[in-house]
């Protein structure tokens, strides 16, 4: 028989998040820190709203690119958060960001053409990029005063005259690096000259400590540029288990996106739809309160992370992860399974996000502070010991 999978799927490989995490996930007393998810369940106004939309029979098939009552909810929720009047025929529900992420390389990329990723990314991304046979470049950002950075210069140098997409990802997991204005206009500004398509992954746009959102690119981009954004509900409102998010493209392509949403999953789940409604009307206070517990755990993070010789932490503005290098180790997968079963703290190893962090580990701080500063202590004890 002929190979079911042509031979680009050969280059892709399961993300090094879950290496650590099936070894892990049922050991008694371990501390969770692999995934990219808090501790505590969806709050109870969202969940109550989707419980009682399956008691009222919402089961059935729906628009597949999202419900309109959610579209309409969408743009209410982004024009009053980015004070915008977005354009309704600019908004789709394919399902998760993630599924999002996807239809978006796909609608924009052909085998051959070039890609470039904004580096250390989450790796699920770069799988979606790769599949639909592009030929990817990584821009990496760098530590600098106490920050992370990126260097929209070397970013621009980084793309070719076949470069299609550049996938940016702020707040950023894994380092937490936020992107401001400035750079955001400079950088939109290169896509519009070389008609490059940004995407820009703004799941994490509420995931920031010092203000109430993150910059977005629909604050200033027009109708017709070259922009997609997702986003979701899975970090704000603690909806990771939910599958759904919601994505912006420039205006005119209902139809087409009408077409991905069929193919990929003929529209998300109704009763989660409306739970997704729920979380933008009225869970503000739920988000304020989640985005407060990750707040403590940032600072214990940071005082932890920050005060340790062989540790080299860049405190991280938005998102829920450190992504510290830790010294003397020269490989992060060897030092995660043995922190794991040494110490019961379970980390992702760094070479799963992308080419130059293979002595770096990502851990998510979004678990509440107490627990987080005793899974800290030990994991600082482990590598004290070795
Ligand atoms: C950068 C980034 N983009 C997208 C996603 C996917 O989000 P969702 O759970 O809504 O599919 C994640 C999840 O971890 C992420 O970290």
């Amino acid at each position: 028989m002929k190979p079911l999978f042509p031979a680009n799927f050969e280059d892709l490989e399961r993300s090094g998040i879950g290496k650590i995490a099936v070894q892990g996930l049922g050991m008694e007393g371990v501390y969770p820190l692999w995934f990219g998810e808090g501790s505590e369940p969806t709050p109870a106004i969202i969940r109550d709203a989707a419980v009682a939309a399956l008691d009222a029979g919402e089961t059935f098939y729906n628009n597949p690119r999202g419900r309109p009552d959610l579209r309409a909810a969408l743009k209410i929720y982004n024009d009053d958060l980015y004070k915008i009047d977005l354009h309704p025929d600019r908004i789709h529900v394919p399902a998760s960001t993630m599924l999002a992420v996807t239809i978006a390389a796909q609608m924009v990329i052909r085998p051959g053409d070039h890609a470039v990723i904004v580096t250390p990314h989450w790796p699920n991304v770069e799988i979606a990029l790769k599949w639909t046979g592009a030929d990817i470049g990584y821009y990496r950002q760098h530590s600098a005063d106490g920050k992370w950075a990126l260097d929209i210069d070397g970013l621009m140098a980084a793309c070719n005259s076949r470069t299609k997409m550049i996938y940016l990802n702020s707040p950023c997991n894994p380092t937490g690096y936020v992107m401001e204005r400035p750079e955001q206009e400079r950088l939109l500004d290169f896509c519009r000259d070389r008609g490059v398509i940004l995407l820009s992954d703004e799941v994490y746009h509420r995931s920031v400590y010092d203000r109430n959102h993150a910059p977005s690119f629909l604050e200033f981009a027009g109708d017709d540029d070259p922009l997609i954004v997702v986003n979701g509900f899975s970090k704000a409102w603690a909806m990771t288990g939910w599958r759904i998010g919601w994505m912006v493209t420039p205006r005119g392509y209902e139809e087409q996106m009408a077409v991905m949403c069929e193919v990929y999953n003929t529209g998300a789940p109704s009763f989660v739809q409306l739970g997704a409604i729920a979380a933008l009307q009225k869970g503000e206070g739920a988000l304020n309160g989640l985005r407060q517990g990750y707040a403590e755990s940032l600072a214990v993070a940071n005082a932890i992370l920050g005060n340790h010789a062989r540790i080299d932490h860049t405190a991280p503005e938005g998102a829920f992860y450190a992504f510290p290098r830790i010294r003397g180790i020269d490989n992060g997968l060897a030092f995660a399974e043995g922190l794991l079963f040494g110490a019961k703290v379970g980390v992702a190893p760094g070479y799963t996000f992308g080419p130059g962090n293979e002595t770096h580990l990502r851990l998510c701080f979004a678990m509440k502070a107490d627990k987080l500063e005793k899974a800290l202590r030990a994991f600082t004890a482990y590598l004290d010991a070795h």
